[in-house]
């Protein structure tokens, strides 16, 4: 309970809610696991890799141990490593990096669309260099970046792209599910995303079946065959139980998706007169359908803001309170001037946005909002 307000909190995010909808099903699933005996890339993966390529229209996916393994292995899996560079943006969250640098390539910073905070593909061209290999473009919030620009780019200038998809599970743009531009996608089920799991997990798709094959290969040691590793690897490999859990709730990501943007578009109607004390999302591009993971809005004094809303009993969050190049691990990578991600980085705040959040609570959020801007 809120003592101020009297009423009880709107959590920032309550992942229990989405289990206590999966109820009999998903405990059914786990259990079932765990009386199998069969505990890692067993069938309850192999059917998942399946069911997880059909949803994201790619023909294949490999699972792997999280979203940051699927970065490094796609990249891998491509042939991109040691010496190379890689384009990425700072307007995400570190594992984007690690990713890359794990990979044994270096990330290159170019800057955000003003607005829509993903890539700005504008920004390649003054980037590139003889050494360049491959671009990573975020779709952060589950709003698709420019594809169709960095794509071109990349075609342009023989380029790999990896798309960055750990928080664009089913988001598609012009008819095209996000994952779908690039040589390969990398996904995360951190249990936050729109797709969870109940611990760590990831996955890579992809188009090509070689790619597929090299990146088996390095989740699992590095093995052509067991016992005989072939190349130098990894362990990098989903549960069964992961995988168990994880078909329960695919079942439901359309849904959860569909309530997402429900609720985003009432946040959308509601919020769009407070500008400009607080800017709400921009509009989606054209034939965009956005995945709607984080509603993210801006203010110049977040932490009062922030702080008002606590006040009311309502959880808030920010993603990402520091740029990649801002934090000390990277900061001597390189890049180019990074105005609108370092402006964005200080602005943004997340309201409460998740399948589970009730009507009622959403028109809290709303009301606590308002009150918070008007003051
Ligand atoms: C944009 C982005 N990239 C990569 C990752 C890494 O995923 P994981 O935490 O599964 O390694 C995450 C999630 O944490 C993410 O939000």
């Amino acid at each position: 309970m809120n003592g101020a307000v009297g009423r009880p909190a709107v959590p920032y995010l309550d992942l229990a809610r989405a289990a206590a909808e999966g109820g009999e099903a998903l405990e059914a699933a786990l259990l079932a696991c765990v009386r199998r005996g069969r505990y890692v890339l067993g069938d309850e993966v192999a059917a998942f890799e399946r069911e997880w390529a059909a949803f994201c229209g790619a023909p294949f996916a490999v699972s792997c141990a999280s979203g940051t393994d699927a970065i490094t292995l796609a990249l891998l899996g491509l042939g991109v490593g040691a010496g190379d560079e890689v384009l990425t943006v700072s307007m995400t969250c570190a594992p984007t990096a690690v990713g890359v640098q794990r990979a044994g390539a270096t990330p290159v910073f170019v800057d955000v669309e003003p607005e829509r905070l993903t890539m700005e593909s504008a920004q390649l061209e003054s980037a590139l260099t003889a050494r360049t290999k491959a671009i990573v473009p975020v779709h952060l919030y589950g709003r698709v970046a420019d594809m169709h620009g960095i794509v071109a780019f990349a075609k342009a200038n023989g380029l790999f792209v990896v798309e960055d998809c750990a928080q664009a599970h089913g988001a598609a743009l012009s008819g095209r599910p996000a994952g779908s531009f690039g040589d390969a996608a990398a996904w995360s089920f951190y249990p936050t995303k729109n797709l969870g799991a109940l611990g760590d997990g990831g996955a890579v798709t992809m188009a090509r079946p070689e790619v597929a094959g090299r990146i088996r290969k390095l989740r699992l040691y590095g093995y052509a065959t067991r016992n005989d590793a072939e190349v130098a690897g990894f362990n990098s490999r989903l549960d069964e139980v992961q995988a168990a859990g994880l078909r329960v709730s695919l079942g439901r990501l359309a849904a959860w998706n569909a309530r997402r943007r429900a609720i985003a578009a009432r946040y959308d109607a509601a919020l769009a007169s407070l500008v400009p004390a607080l800017r709400a999302p921009p509009p989606q591009r054209a034939g965009e359908a956005g995945a709607q993971h984080l509603y993210v809005v801006r203010v110049d004094d977040r932490d009062a803001f922030r702080g008002r809303l606590e006040a009311a009993g309502i959880g808030t969050d920010v993603h990402y309170p520091r740029a990649v190049h801002e934090q000390p691990a990277f900061a001597a990578l390189p890049r180019g001037p990074l105005p609108e991600t370092e402006r964005a980085m200080r602005e943004v705040v997340s309201l409460p946005l998740y399948p589970q959040l009730a009507d009622d609570e959403v028109e809290r959020v709303i009301e606590a909002v308002r009150d918070s801007v008007r003051r």
